[in-house]
């Protein structure tokens, strides 16, 4: 009887932590480090790279920091992401410590605002299949 009792308490705790773990939204500082929203060095450097071996989920934020002077970052859609079009986005940030919550599935285009910044490679597409499900591959085809 008390082993069953104990057996049954430990299940109950093991239950509800898995829970929390799942229920948990995470901030994810972008790129793995503060200073990652810059024009990529090489190509092992770039923020697809980064993306296509982090994990999500719905809920979860991006961070990105940086020189709010110097730069910002833009969501934009597909079009503009291939184009480096920083004329119309859905979104401007400039204020240097940016969150952003992954509130659906699909993918996000995120480019920066700092001229000619974009063009050199400083963009992120997060992949297609942010889900509730944790996802590894970025379905981003675009290359860049
Ligand atoms: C950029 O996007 C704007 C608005 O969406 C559009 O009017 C403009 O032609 C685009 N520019 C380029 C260079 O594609």
């Amino acid at each position: 009887m008390a082993s069953f009792q104990r057996s049954a308490v430990f299940s109950l705790v093991l239950i509800m932590s898995l829970l929390w773990g799942f229920s948990q939204a995470k901030d994810v500082l972008v790129g793995g480090k503060t200073d990652a929203w810059k024009i990529p060095s090489s190509e092992s450097d770039s923020l697809n790279k980064w993306a296509g071996n982090a994990r999500f989920l719905i809920g979860d934020s991006l961070v990105w920091k940086y020189d709010g002077q110097k730069d910002s970052v833009l969501q934009v859609n597909k079009e503009a992401y291939a184009a480096c079009n920083t004329t119309n986005p859905i979104e401007e940030y400039k204020d240097g410590n940016t969150k952003v919550k992954l509130d659906r599935s699909g993918p996000f285009y995120f480019i920066s605002g700092a001229e000619g910044h974009c063009e050199k490679g400083q963009k992120s597409c997060r992949g297609g299949s942010i889900s509730k499900a944790y996802t590894r591959r970025s379905s981003c085809s675009l290359s860049g």
